[in-house]
């Protein structure tokens, strides 16, 4: 029998967490609240820290502050948490963004994982999201059977172990071994049930005109991770002197070379805690690194620094220590890697190691308290510069050069004063040549023969690029303004092609990044997403869509006048009737 107890609502008002608007709630509000009821929130946050129940609560220390009694308070009834003493505070979903640094729609994936909630994708990316689930069971597969295979080869275990990584640290960086076979993947894949298809996209075999192969043999494999820690690609390396020396996963629907950094997943608490990162140029520098307590260390694929990885850094922290080989080569890479970084707007610094060590060989050999203290000293940029130049008019062009791409203004001063007392060269000068820069860069657009460049970067309308940008930031209101603009409110192309992009299924940045072909929209992209702490997105946004739509407004009104006139022209009443109509009504604030 019921006895109608479910009358009575116990329950409290839910805490008004969206937006103030007059849009309708989208069923995207119904996920997020479907997964909230599922996980609990205590339960998630004890996976990260510990706590104790304290009367209704349980409170811990603070992991968005260094604090030593707990004023860290979770509340089950109300399923929010937050720190009395540095005020963060929010629900399950801002814990992760926060706590793991995930953008929201990674936390999503993460929490509708657990909450077993299958997050529905839009239609047009369903047929991508099945591939990339596709990608990442293929990887975490792969990576099994070359684990397995590692326990069996007594010589890469050797081979390991003489380069300082022994059992544990096989283990924990989940090393693996391809064998000299040139079908044994294939035929693992296959008994798993994965056609060959899926197996090539992967990169994992290769088609080769005799037939398809295992990409990977007789290597040493070093998987490598999303933030999430989802494996999404691997770095081979040979172990017979085989070329190339380094070999690793083609780029695929899951792994974009330029926005990955191998280690990040395992360094990323390390390097918010100590406030800096520190950048190796290889996967056994990093490994060396962790293995001797430098856990905020990681290292890019055996590709260059981009502007990409230097996002991707920004969310972490703005203090890079780049620690790249003491060759010639080196040398190069690191003044480019700088460069790179600098114009991400980080701050960066830099370890000269001794001529022919690298970060591995150096800490091997003279241990973790030498390292130390090499670290305790880096160098500025300009210092570097001065060691590593030619002459000192040639030192100065290029670092005259490097300043001219910072974007923050305040740091550009405080380099240009630092490169003015190095040199010994009056801060007007420097200043004057970082004009020259900025105006010949400026010039080239403006010459005749550069009018396709001037075109392309012609400025585009503020709004379409604040819209961008707003959603990246926003991408919970996506749903939402799909249904208040459509790309053909766009003028400009690139915008235009990048609004559509996100409408037709944004997973997060890196994904968007992929999805476009053309220099223009990546680099607008990359631009854009250097963005600054917003104040108050969501009424930005609120407002950005307001003016979108007055625009669209008066753009038809234009149009209404010529149809009316014309219409008067013709004396055709009824069409005229009709178009006054809509003059008014746009003219009094309709849409
Ligand atoms: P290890 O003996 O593995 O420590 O190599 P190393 O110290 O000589 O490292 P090296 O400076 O040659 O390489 C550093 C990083 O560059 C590697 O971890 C790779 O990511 C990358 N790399 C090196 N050689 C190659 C190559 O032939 N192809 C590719 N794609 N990457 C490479
Ligand atoms: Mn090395």
């Amino acid at each position: 029998m019921d006895f109608g107890l479910k009358a009575f609502d116990f329950s409290i008002p839910r805490s008004v967490t969206s937006i103030q608007s007059s849009f309708t709630m989208p069923p995207y509000d119904d996920i997020r609240e479907e997964i909230k009821s599922r996980v609990d929130i205590v339960d998630l946050v004890s996976d990260y820290l510990s706590l104790k129940k304290t009367g209704q609560n349980w409170r811990g220390l603070c992991p968005f502050h260094t604090e030593k009694t707990p004023s860290f308070t979770v509340s089950p009834a109300k399923q929010i948490y937050h720190c009395f003493g540095c005020g963060s505070g929010g629900d399950i979903f801002s814990f992760l963004v926060n706590y793991e640094n995930l953008t929201f729609n990674e936390a999503l994936k993460v929490l509708a994982k657990r909450a077993g909630v299958t997050l529905k994708p839009s239609q047009k990316s369903d047929v991508k999201a099945g591939e990339k689930e596709a990608l990442y069971n293929i990887h975490n597969d792969a990576l099994a059977f070359f684990r397995q295979n590692l326990a069996k080869s007594q010589e890469a275990i050797a081979y390991l172990n003489k380069r300082g990584i022994e059992s544990d640290a096989q283990k924990l960086f989940e090393i693996g071994y391809a064998s000299k076979s040139w079908d044994a993947l294939l035929a693992y894949l296959k008994r798993k049930g994965y056609a060959p298809e899926i197996m090539k996209k992967a990169g994992l075999i290769t088609q080769g005109a005799k037939g398809s192969y295992d990409t990977f043999r007789e290597r040493i494999i070093f998987p490598i991770n999303d933030l999430k820690g989802d494996v999404i690609a691997f770095g081979g390396r040979a172990v017979n002197g085989s070329e190339p020396k380094y070999l690793n996963s083609p780029e695929t629907l899951i792994f974009n070379k330029r926005g990955v950094l191998y280690g990040l997943n395992r360094a990323k608490h390390s390097i918010k805690e100590t406030g800096k990162i520190l950048l190796m140029e290889g996967y056994i520098d990093v490994i060396t690194a962790h293995l001797h307590g430098f856990t905020n260390t990681v290292a890019p694929l055996g590709t260059a620094l981009t502007t990409e990885h230097g996002i991707l850094i920004r969310r972490f922290t703005e203090n890079v220590i780049l620690v790249f080989d003491g060759d010639k080569a080196g040398v190069k890479a690191t003044k480019s890697a700088a460069s790179a970084l600098l114009e991400s707007g980080l701050n960066v610094k830099i370890l000269s190691l001794p001529d022919k060590e690298d970060p591995d060989s150096f800490i091997r050999k003279n241990g973790k308290e030498a390292f130390i203290a090499l670290l305790e000293n880096p160098l500025s940029i300009i210092d570097f510069f001065m060691i590593h130049g030619g002459d000192k008019n040639l030192t100065a062009r290029e670092a005259i050069e490097v300043i001219s791409r910072m974007p923050d203004g305040v740091l550009q001063g405080d380099y240009v004063r630092m490169l003015s007392e190095r040199i010994g060269v009056n801060e007007s000068f420097i200043i004057q040549d970082l004009k020259k820069i900025k105006k010949q860069s400026a010039d080239v657009y403006n010459k005749p023969a550069a009018v396709a460049a001037q075109q392309k970067h012609k400025p585009k309308p503020q709004d379409e690029v604040s819209i961008i940008k707003l959603l990246l930031y926003l991408p919970e209101e996506i749903e939402r303004v799909s249904r208040e603009l459509s790309a053909e409110d766009f003028n400009d192309k690139t915008t235009m092609s990048i609004y559509k992009k996100i409408m037709e299924g944004f997973t997060d940045f890196n994904d968007l990044i992929m999805q476009c072909k053309s220099a223009e929209e990546k680099d607008f992209l990359t631009k854009v997403s250097l963005r600054e702490d917003l104040d108050n997105p969501k009424k930005e946004l609120i407002e950005c869509i307001e003016r979108f739509r007055s625009r669209k407004r008066k753009i038809r009104l234009d149009e209404l006048q010529i149809r009316i006139k014309d219409a008067e022209l013709k004396k055709d009443n009824s069409l005229l009737r009709t178009l006054l109509g809509e003059h008014k009504f746009l003219k009094s604030g309709g849409n």
